[in-house]
């Protein structure tokens, strides 16, 4: 079964995902709007989408915990799907601070739920991660769908628990989802502080490259495009009630990804590797810290044929040269100038 999918509302579409799928699926499908909610915290940036068809992308400025608006938006824009990246996403933050991952995360992810339960002929698939099945141990085995739930972060707990109350709200009410984890993206447009984007900023920038802990740590890098377009495969012809996991095939010990990523960082500016390499600096581990994370994804190549196209070090030159030719985007994130754009646009 193909399922028919006219209009589409994406919520967190001004994030580093969002944006790539709302890109993406703009690009391909010519007869399609979306409509994008986002409430454009310090990770949500419209520079994202400043080169789709402004007719096509019809942005509103909201909160997913904001009931009335959502339904408005649904009924108005006679929306069958909605898609829900919209999440505080960074793990570190969650440790400094898990209010709000709770507040958006978890009660922001009910609020949507409950519009669709009164519209249960809207199709609602939810973007969550692999985190939410905690750490495996170096070398050995992998995730699958069937993988107990063991959150280790606050990040993790509050995607974990907006992943039940899908299943949850799906059973009672017999609603149609999907829900995907995907493992660690990355790409162009992803804000500095993850991985890859803060070293990549560092590496411009001069200063040392913080490594937490003795940089063993695990992780399965996804294109950011090959996870798009998992989540349009889905989409079309994910089963409802069923889940996907979406590996990129790619396990990186954190401090080869990091000198990998210093030698193609020196390349790309014809520079010796070594003025990279030793701005490499250990810092103090992050508490709980996950050791692995790795995923099979068979299911989905199996159900759905697909398969990441992404080779991971091409990926990360053309990620790493896209930064070198977006200074202004790196400094409008960073430095928040954007943020003065914001409130003048939308107020504070
Ligand atoms: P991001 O932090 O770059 O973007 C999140 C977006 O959501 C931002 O545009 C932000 O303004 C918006 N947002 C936050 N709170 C909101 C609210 N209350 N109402 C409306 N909009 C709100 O995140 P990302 O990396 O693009 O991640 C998107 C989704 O993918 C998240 O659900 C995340 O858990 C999941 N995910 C991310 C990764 C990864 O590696 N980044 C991997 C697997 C899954
Ligand atoms: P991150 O990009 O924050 O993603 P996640 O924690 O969701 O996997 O981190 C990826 C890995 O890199 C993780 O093992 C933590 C590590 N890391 C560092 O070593 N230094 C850093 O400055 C950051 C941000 C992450």
């Amino acid at each position: 079964m193909i399922r028919p999918l006219a209009n589409l509302l994406v919520t967190g579409g001004a994030g580093f995902i969002g944006s790539a799928f709302i890109r993406r699926v703009l690009a391909a499908q010519p007869a399609m709007k979306i409509v994008d909610l986002d409430v454009l915290t310090y990770a949500g940036n419209l520079d994202n989408l400043a080169d789709v068809d402004p007719a096509r992308h019809v942005f509103v400025r909201g909160d997913i915990a904001d009931g009335a608006l959502i339904e408005r938006l649904v009924d108005e824009h006679r929306i069958d799907t909605i898609v829900h990246f919209a999440a505080e996403s960074h793990v570190d933050r969650s440790i400094h601070g898990p209010a709000e991952f709770i507040q958006t995360n978890v009660l922001g992810t009910m609020r949507l739920l409950d519009v669709v339960r009164a519209r249960p002929s809207v199709h609602f698939h939810h973007i969550s991660t692999d985190e939410v099945y905690g750490s495996l141990p170096l070398g050995e085995g992998v995730f699958t769908e069937a993988t107990p739930y063991q959150p280790n972060s606050p990040y993790a707990a509050s995607k974990a628990a907006s992943d039940h109350l899908v299943r949850a709200w799906a059973r009672t009410y017999k609603l149609s989802v999907t829900t995907s984890h995907a493992s660690n993206n990355y790409g162009p447009y992803q804000f500095p502080e993850k991985l890859i984007p803060l070293m990549i900023a560092n590496c411009i920038e001069g200063k040392p490259l913080p490594v937490y802990g003795d940089g063993k740590n695990v992780r399965d890098w996804l294109h950011v495009d090959d996870h798009a377009d998992a989540v349009w495969e889905i989409l079309q012809r994910g089963a409802s009630g069923e889940v996907y996991d979406v590996g990129g095939g790619n396990e990186w010990a954190n401090l080869d990804l990091v000198h990998c990523l210093c030698d193609q960082f020196a390349a790309a500016r014809g520079e010796p590797a070594s003025k990279y390499r030793g701005l490499i600096t250990f810092v103090t581990d992050r508490p709980g810290h996950d050791l692995r994370y790795a995923i099979a994804g068979d299911k989905i190549a199996d159900q759905l044929g697909w398969r990441p196209k992404y080779d991971f070090e091409t990926g990360l030159r053309a990620t790493i040269d896209w930064y070198l030719a977006n200074p202004t985007w790196i400094a409008r994130v960073k430095t928040g100038a954007y943020r003065e754009w914001i409130t003048k646009h939308y107020g504070a």
